[in-house]
């Protein structure tokens, strides 16, 4: 399939909501631990790099989902040592090193800064050890890529964000841009995504690329935007992630901002989903976090047991980064989270129970919504 063909394949899949945490693997359990002469049994060591706490989804859902199918596909034999790098480039290029020296037999790495870490990447190769890029493009010589389809993401952000505009979506509304951390290359790709649906139709006030996609920068960006732009005078503002509409929203509301225009995000990060049905925030992306993170689970284990059919039936897109061209890739579809799907997504695949999502402060806003 060409890539603009998958695409809108992704696009219509994703409209039909078919993700379910049921029919995530591309490979069950039970035909990849008896394969003939693996390179080794299953007493594996896996090292996972993660970027960041700011944002929930890496401990609350990619550390756990990955470590429990990492336990049954090796039977319980198999071990993760894990690390996150808090946003910190030189953090993780010391962790990575330290799975070298511990001599991990496979490395599964989501980036901080993706260019930078790309000497650390030939370092594994070097010592032998293959390297597996997480949700984010690793530069220099990696195995594989397991991701979501991010131009997509920021296709749905910079869609819905017209949609929720309406007929305020004209060349003359006002729209601030708050992207991710210019160290990874996923923000560029959001951003370019929103871009293809935002321009010519809004005006794009201000735009900024967030350090270390933190909430507390988002926050001061916007209070940057709103001197510049004026507070009444903002249509509407993308944000990347949840994180950070959570602190372009603190700073609206502290500026006297009581009718919210309409703001996007990404992560269905649990307050996100309380501020979708409140209404302070639009939109949020579901991504499905248990396929990708079971998915590269499954690559990490194929590679290390040497086993090469399985292991390419995992990634059979390709993917170029600045410094490889070819990577063999899986593109996981997104979802576009509304007030209307709270409970097809994140619920039904069980992220978060209603009772999670509507507490005391947000049972109202939940009965309005026919969320119970
Ligand atoms: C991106 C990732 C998003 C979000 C963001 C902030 O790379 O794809 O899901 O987590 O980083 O950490």
């Amino acid at each position: 399939m060409n890539s603009r063909a998958r695409r809108v394949a992704i696009s219509v899949a994703a409209s039909m909501m078919t993700i379910s945490l049921a029919a995530c693997g591309v490979l069950g359990a039970s035909e990849s631990s008896d394969e003939a002469s693996p390179a080794k049994g299953n007493d594996i060591t896996v090292g996972l790099l993660l970027p960041e706490t700011e944002n929930t989804r890496y401990e609350q859902f990619d550390y756990p989902f990955f470590k429990a199918k990492i336990a049954e596909l090796t039977r319980d034999e198999g071990n993760v040592k894990y690390a996150n790098a808090e946003a910190s480039p030189s953090k993780q290029a010391a962790q990575m090193q330290q799975m070298i020296d511990d001599k991990v037999d496979v490395i599964v790495l989501d980036a901080v800064d993706a260019k930078s870490v790309g000497d650390s990447v030939q370092k594994a190769k070097d010592a032998g050890i293959p390297v597996i890029a997480y949700d984010r493009l690793a530069e220099g010589p990696i195995d594989a890529y397991i991701s979501f389809d991010n131009e997509l993401v920021g296709e749905v952000q910079g869609r819905s964000l017209i949609e929720a505009l309406g007929n305020d979506a004209d060349s003359s509304a006002k729209i601030v841009m708050m992207n991710g951390s210019p160290t990874d290359p996923n923000a560029k790709q959001f951003k370019a995504g929103a871009l293809s649906q935002l321009n010519g139709k809004v005006t794009i006030a201000q735009s900024f690329d967030t350090k270390d996609w933190k909430a507390q920068n988002a926050e001061v960006n916007m209070i940057e935007a709103i001197e510049k732009i004026g507070k009444k005078n903002i249509a509407g503002v993308y944000s990347a992630n949840d994180s950070m509409a959570g602190g372009i929203i603190k700073a609206l509301e502290d500026a006297g901002v009581t009718d919210l225009p309409p703001i996007t995000g990404q992560d269905a990060e649990l307050a996100a989903v309380q501020r979708i049905v409140t209404g302070e925030q639009y939109m949020s992306v579901y991504k499905s976090y248990p396929q990708e993170a079971e998915n590269a689970a499954e690559m990490a284990v194929a590679r290390v047991q040497g086993r090469d059919i399985q292991f390419d039936a995992l990634a059979r897109d390709k993917v170029d980064s600045p410094s490889h061209q070819g990577i063999p890739a899986q593109l996981v579809p997104v979802v576009v989270l509304t007030q209307e799907n709270i409970r097809q997504t994140v619920v039904a695949d069980g992220f978060y129970k209603v009772s999670d999502i509507c507490t005391a402060k947000y049972a109202e806003a939940c009965a309005e919504i026919g969320l119970k």
